[in-house]
């Protein structure tokens, strides 16, 4: 493993979630398209992916569009899928063909039909694997997905439990994230794993996600590793 001397025994969460904004911002300040932003973000999404698991962290969740991106510019969507059916299959079958279950989280039927077929058969190809994940959550929202896992309990005519409403989230069977990291300057979670998130340790970067390098990753891991979870109790009882 490549582990520098900055993470001599430090605390791997099992858990990383990943906001990755500012893609956008750091095309602009180069005078590029957005859309070359994009692509420079999915780049480093799988860098990052790859020094996580080499880390020893199990479930990397990336936030790679939400419901409300979806109001954005047709032009940029449509680049956006276009990235995603030129890069997706070599770049997420490199990183899953080491034991890698990929699921996506979100509302996938508002995507193009052939980008659901390539997540679905994605997900069926990985599905023997355990122990490590990846989770792209695409067409996206907290608010929707509580929504959904509302109205299947509802259907179902039981009273929930945390845990058994846990099991009618997108989440399904993967834990609660650790870590979660937003790059791109703002302090917001933006309708991203609202129940999840309950006690995960936050950690903001200034950084524009294409330029949030593996030593900002390492840095975020060192920075997690320091901090006191209590889960409500104190000091004395942990
Ligand atoms: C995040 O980058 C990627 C997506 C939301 C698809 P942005 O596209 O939000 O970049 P900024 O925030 O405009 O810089
Ligand atoms: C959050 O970024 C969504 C993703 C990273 C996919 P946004 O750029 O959409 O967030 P806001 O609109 O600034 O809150
Ligand atoms: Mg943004």
């Amino acid at each position: 493993m490549r582990k520098n001397k900055l993470l001599q025994g430090v605390k791997i969460p099992r858990h990383i979630a990943i906001i990755m904004d500012g893609n956008g911002r750091w095309a602009k300040k180069r005078m590029m398209p957005r859309s070359a932003g994009h692509k420079k973000g999915m780049e480093r999404m799988i860098g990052l992916m790859e020094r996580a698991f080499e880390l020893g962290v199990q479930y990397i969740t990336v936030y790679a569009l939400s419901t409300e991106n979806l109001k954005r510019p047709k032009e940029e969507l449509d680049g956006l899928f276009d990235l995603f059916r030129n890069n997706f299959r070599e770049a997420f079958g490199k990183v899953c063909e080491k034991g890698v279950r990929l699921r996506a989280l979100g509302d996938v039927s508002l995507l193009p039909e052939d980008i659901v077929q390539v997540l679905r058969e994605s997900e069926k190809e990985t599905a023997k694997y355990e122990g490590r994940g990846i989770n792209i959550a695409v067409c996206y929202g907290a608010r929707d997905e509580i929504v959904h896992a509302v109205n299947a309990a509802v259907e179902k005519g039981e009273k929930v439990t945390e845990e058994s409403f846990a099991q009618l989230l997108y989440t399904k069977d993967v834990p609660d994230p650790d870590l979660i990291i937003r790059t791109g300057k703002e302090v917001r979670l933006s309708n991203f794993l609202l129940y999840q998130a309950a006690y995960a340790e936050l950690y903001f970067s200034d950084k524009m996600f294409p330029e949030f390098s593996d030593k900002d990753l390492d840095k975020a891991i060192v920075n997690y590793s320091k901090r006191t979870r209590r889960f409500g109790k104190t000091d004395e009882q942990l």
